[in-house]
């Protein structure tokens, strides 16, 4: 959920606050009753190297701290200098911490952007630890306006690092993959480009790039068992810090997200994937198409589609196509079914 400035925005920040009373009575059961619904089967990601870009807070850092937790050795990714001269980065504080722990990690502390350092980051990990087996595509930033008052650098600035951040990122320890014959790579969507979100035109568009990213890459990638999956989170970082009330930022915990991306990452993490997480909940989306309707291709074909538009965007036999193909095909036979019975 991504809250911009706007009537949508004050109308879901007011349903958040009456739900976040709801939450604050019903959260987090006693410690004791947790432990009792601990499941056994741990996902293990021992022996596994996993890459994760923006990790120095929100999001990354709970996914980098789990995947450490759990055993794999970690690249933690995140742009940006130091808050003071000799202080640690944000990368360099979530290795230490890791390194505290018991784990192993790198700090990384280029751009996503940046081709030659993301390729620079990926040998350091290679040297370090001989293979790549993870990569969560997590950087992001924020430029929310409204399309009429958006620039257009700003535009460009978000497909920049959330889109070409994830290609570069991805191209970077795609050959590796497939030379080792596995992968897992997890893309950052959103429902604000699953769905929409008034003020984030640029977002949007940039979180549904990366779902048709790994549409294709899923294809690409099947035979070399490089499963690529999305995530769309809803979680209280600093993305969203001093628009919700306390009790809902409470509920909406960054790590309550991680485990989604632990599932999508694991040995054997489905592919194609779009999990829905936050606050406990999981869900899927999905790009669906209907079963559609031949029209003809007669001139008076608009206006037959006009009349039968209900018919047309019916919802009951819709499938999820499993690679663009099947729209051709469905149009093809449906063509080839008009003409013989013509
Ligand atoms: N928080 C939410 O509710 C939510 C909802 C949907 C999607 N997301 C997505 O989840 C991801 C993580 O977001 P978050 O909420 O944890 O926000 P966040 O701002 O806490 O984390 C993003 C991190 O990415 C880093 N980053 C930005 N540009 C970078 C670059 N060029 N190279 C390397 N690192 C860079 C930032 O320094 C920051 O640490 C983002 O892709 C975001 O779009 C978040």
């Amino acid at each position: 959920m991504r809250i911009s400035a706007s009537a949508d925005r004050k109308e879901t920040g007011q349903s958040m606050i009456k739900f976040g009373a709801i939450l604050n009575l019903r959260m987090t059961p006693p410690y004791e009753e947790r432990m009792m619904n601990q499941h056994s089967d741990k996902l293990d990601f021992s022996g596994r190297v996993a890459i994760v870009t923006g990790a120095g807070g929100g999001l990354g850092r709970q996914h980098a701290l789990a995947l450490a937790a759990r055993g794999a050795k970690v690249v933690v990714n995140d742009f940006g200098k130091p808050a003071s001269e000799g202080a640690l980065t944000a990368a360099e504080a979530v290795v230490a911490e890791i390194h505290a722990a018991g784990g192993s990690a790198i700090a990384n502390n280029g751009s996503v952007t940046d081709a030659d350092a993301m390729a620079a980051m990926v040998q350091e990990a290679m040297t370090a630890w001989g293979r790549i087996d993870i990569l969560v595509n997590n950087a992001g930033i924020l430029r929310d306006k409204s399309f009429t008052k958006m620039e257009m650098d700003d535009f460009r600035l978000v497909m920049e690092v959330h889109v070409m951040g994830a290609v570069v990122c991805t191209k970077a320890v795609w050959d590796i993959m497939r030379a080792q014959n596995y992968g897992r790579i997890v893309m950052t969507t959103s429902s604000s480009g699953l769905y929409g979100n008034f003020g984030q035109s640029n977002y949007g568009a940039a979180k549904m790039a990366l779902v048709g990213l790994m549409q294709t890459l899923s294809i690409e990638g099947a035979k070399f068992d490089i499963r690529v999956n999305c995530l769309a989170p809803t979680a209280a970082t600093q993305m969203t810090q001093g628009i919700l009330p306390p009790e809902v930022l409470k509920a909406f915990q960054p790590e309550f997200v991680t485990p989604a991306m632990l599932v999508l990452a694991a040995d054997d993490a489905p592919n194609r994937t779009i999990l829905c997480a936050g606050a406990g909940t999981f869900a899927a989306a999905n790009i669906t198409m209907t079963n559609g309707v031949w029209i003809g291709t007669d001139t008076d074909t608009p206006e037959h589609l006009h009349a039968q538009l209900a018919e047309v965007t019916d919802r009951k036999a819709e499938t999820v196509p499993k690679s663009g193909a099947a729209q051709g095909m469905n149009e093809g036979l449906k063509a080839a079914n008009a003409h013989s019975e013509n």
